[in-house]
């Protein structure tokens, strides 16, 4: 399918299946490398990032645990404007080597307040996966420990992103035709 349309819009392929696991691939390895001996427990951040978390785990062999969250809809306000609150952490992540595993890094934002919030429960460390970095509109100073791929500034669906609720199931990514 070179082509899908979602709701009122069309998208074009732009990076296919096989780009994106190999991207996984890269992402794994040096995964296995830095995290030997750290029992890390990874987080997947709800809901785009399901798919990336779910190959890359399959490539992953060092002891390690998987827990989900998402960022509430609910915005809290908080001292520095509105917040949006993390749910589903369960864990006791003192002293813990944690990764958090996003679909895409676009303005930063909800990485920032993720690290923000997972750093104030005491871990050892907060490592950042994303699989895809989108340079040109990122805001925030954040390090990304781990990226896939970087991409122009374009909406995009496929591979547990989604446009509007649609598009998440597709195993390649498509960009918008504007
Ligand atoms: P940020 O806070 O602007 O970095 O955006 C993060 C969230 O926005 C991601 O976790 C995605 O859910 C969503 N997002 C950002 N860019 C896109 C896109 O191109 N397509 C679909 N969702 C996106």
């Amino acid at each position: 399918m070179s082509r899908v349309k979602l709701l009122d819009r069309e998208f074009e392929l732009s990076i296919p299946e096989e780009k994106l696991l190999k991207a996984v691939d890269q992402i794994a390895e040096k995964m296995n490398r830095d995290l030997e001996g750290k029992n890390p427990l990874m987080i997947c951040v709800l809901n785009g990032s399901f798919m990336f978390a779910s190959d890359l785990m399959k490539r992953i062999d060092v002891p390690c645990e998987i827990s989900f969250v998402k960022l509430s809809s609910y915005e809290g306000t908080g001292t520095t404007g509105k917040i949006k609150q993390l749910i589903g952490l369960n864990e006791d992540i003192k002293g813990r080597t944690v990764v958090l595993l996003e679909d895409i890094v676009d303005t930063g934002l909800t990485i920032a307040n993720t690290v923000k919030q997972v750093s104030e429960m005491g871990p050892a460390e907060v490592k950042v996966a994303t699989l895809l970095f989108k340079p040109e509109a990122c805001k925030k100073e954040v390090t990304l420990d781990y990226v896939g791929l970087e991409i122009p500034n374009d909406f995009i669906v496929g591979y547990g992103l989604d446009y509007d609720g649609y598009g998440r199931n597709l195993k390649n990514i498509y960009t918008v035709v504007e």
